[in-house]
């Protein structure tokens, strides 16, 4: 699959048949991923993969409050993406504050992550319905790292849906 085909067949999975991917394949996906960029190269992100079958349910259901998110139950696994701070180079850090390109880092990961499941056979739901306490409870991420979002990741045959998006149009200015 190249990059175009991925981008164009990623899509939310919502029906996750329950299989688990292979721990050695999330793990090639991780460290692959870790070759996206970052500002400064700071790389201000920690991957939690969550593999054990307890803490695969416990993240599942930080994600579930008020009826959300039940597929969620069905994921073979988790990566669960850390912002941490970042340490910009010396005069990028002068201009800017330290983090202030922290979420567009890790949403470069979180993209690298989802398009090399693809890629590997995988299917994938990003989740920002997160409740932060039960997540931490699962996961214990340290003190100054911040989780806003898990990746539920696993195995579905549901067929490619249409894509709904704005026009092109309307989101590309060509000056
Ligand atoms: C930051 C973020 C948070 C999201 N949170 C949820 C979520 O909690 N539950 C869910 O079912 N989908 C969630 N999604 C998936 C979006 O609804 C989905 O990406 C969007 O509707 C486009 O559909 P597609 O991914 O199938 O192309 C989230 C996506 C992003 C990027």
């Amino acid at each position: 699959m190249n990059v175009i085909d991925a981008i164009k067949t990623r899509q939310s999975c919502r029906n996750f048949n329950g299989e688990k991917p292979p721990l050695e394949l999330l793990n090639e996906i991780a460290e692959l991923a870790l070759l996206c960029p970052s500002a400064c190269n700071s790389q201000p992100w920690k991957i939690y993969l969550v593999y054990d079958n307890e803490k695969v349910e416990e993240v599942a259901k930080s994600t579930q409050d008020l009826g959300m998110n039940k597929f969620a139950s069905n994921a073979g696994a988790f990566f669960v993406v850390a912002d941490q701070n970042a340490k910009l180079m010396i005069g990028a850090g002068l201009k800017f504050d330290q983090n202030h390109f922290v979420k567009y880092d890790v949403g470069e990961l979180i993209a690298y992550l989802t398009l090399l499941c693809k890629e590997k056979g995988l299917e994938t739901c990003i989740l920002g319905w997160v409740n932060d306490k039960k997540l931490k409870n699962a996961v214990n991420y340290s003190d100054n790292e911040v989780c806003n979002v898990v990746i539920a990741v696993g195995y579905s045959d549901i067929p490619l849906r249409k894509k709904v998006r704005k026009p092109a149009s309307e989101k590309i200015v060509v000056i």
